[in-house]
């Protein structure tokens, strides 16, 4: 064996030995290394468990997508005819038209945790101009914000340049569009800023006048599959996996999301990223 071979063998048993020490002195009896290396065990036992639980809900996904698309299309295959069917046909098939377009969504929210989960998406980095990117989310938003007449006005400075992944940054601010839409009253007004901040990190808002959650929900609903009060949840469609999915995308970005929100007044969602360098902006800008 080699000296370096022997130094790492020594420092990894040193460490080894580290972990199993009792806290103090007094503690030195056998039960405590027992309990130690008890823990030890659990941790790993709690990685297996979660391990498997994404390998499930994976493998689900996957299996679940190719049946629901052809229930959706079997279905839309059979609205044109629609008008020719009896009252209680037509309600039927509007039903299983309506499920199988969520069930669908929830497939697809599903498969994109589970690989974000399992640290099997990459991102494709690059420079992304701000300004077209929230007019093209906003845009493919319209026909949900004249659904629920609602306005969205969009201010971001010409030149401010994120440093990140196009699709992947479209989909996160679609989430937030799309909920600040939906969380908005009839005829509300929704606002998409932007900012750059200390010359190396651009701000996005997104902002309603809607719903608001409550303060202690707050931090809660960027967990997988929460939805604030489950009966506003019924009337308003969705998953619950939007914004677990969105905190996933930033973390890959190293970036943040922060929640400011008040019940019955509005929220205000918050995007921070990495600009791109300086010379990009001004080249942008030009
Ligand atoms: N702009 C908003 N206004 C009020 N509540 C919101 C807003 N955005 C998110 N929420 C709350 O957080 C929950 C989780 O959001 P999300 O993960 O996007 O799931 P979904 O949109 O599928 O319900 C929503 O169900 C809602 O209760
Ligand atoms: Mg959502």
């Amino acid at each position: 064996m080699n000296r370096m071979a022997a130094a790492a063998l020594l420092i990894a048993a040193a460490l080894l030995m580290g972990l199993a020490r009792p806290a103090s002195a007094q503690d030195d009896k056998p039960m405590d290394r027992q309990a130690a290396v008890g823990v030890v065990r659990d941790v790993t036992e709690t990685e297996r468990t979660e391990a498997l639980r994404r390998r499930f809900v994976a493998d689900v996904s996957h299996e679940l997508r190719t049946p629901v698309a052809a229930i959706r299309a079997a279905a839309e295959a059979l609205a044109p005819e629609e008008e020719s069917l009896p009252e209680d046909l037509k309600r039927l098939v509007e039903i299983v038209l309506r499920q199988s377009a969520d069930m669908e969504d929830l497939v697809s929210d599903l498969m994109d945790l589970s690989q974000l989960e399992s640290g099997a998406v990459t991102l494709q980095m690059g420079r992304v101009a701000l300004e077209t990117l929230v007019e093209d989310v906003v845009q493919s938003l319209a026909p949900a914000a004249r659904n629920r007449a609602v306005t969205v006005a969009v201010s971001v400075p010409k030149g401010l340049v994120a440093h990140g992944d196009r699709r992947r940054l479209a989909q996160v601010l679609r989430n937030l569009v799309d909920n600040a839409i939906k969380f908005s009253p009839q005829g509300g007004r929704v606002d998409v800023l932007a900012e750059p901040a200390n010359g190396e990190r651009a701000l996005v808002h997104v902002v309603d006048r809607g719903i608001g959650i409550p303060r202690s929900e707050q931090a809660n609903v960027f967990q997988r599959f929460y939805r604030v009060d489950a009966s506003r949840a019924k009337t308003v469609p969705g998953t619950g996996l939007g914004l677990a999915i969105v905190k996933h995308l930033l973390i890959l970005h190293g970036g943040e999301i922060e929640v400011d929100s008040e019940l019955g007044r509005g929220s205000r969602f918050t995007v921070d990223l990495p600009a791109a360098p300086a010379f990009a902006l001004k080249e942008e800008a030009s």
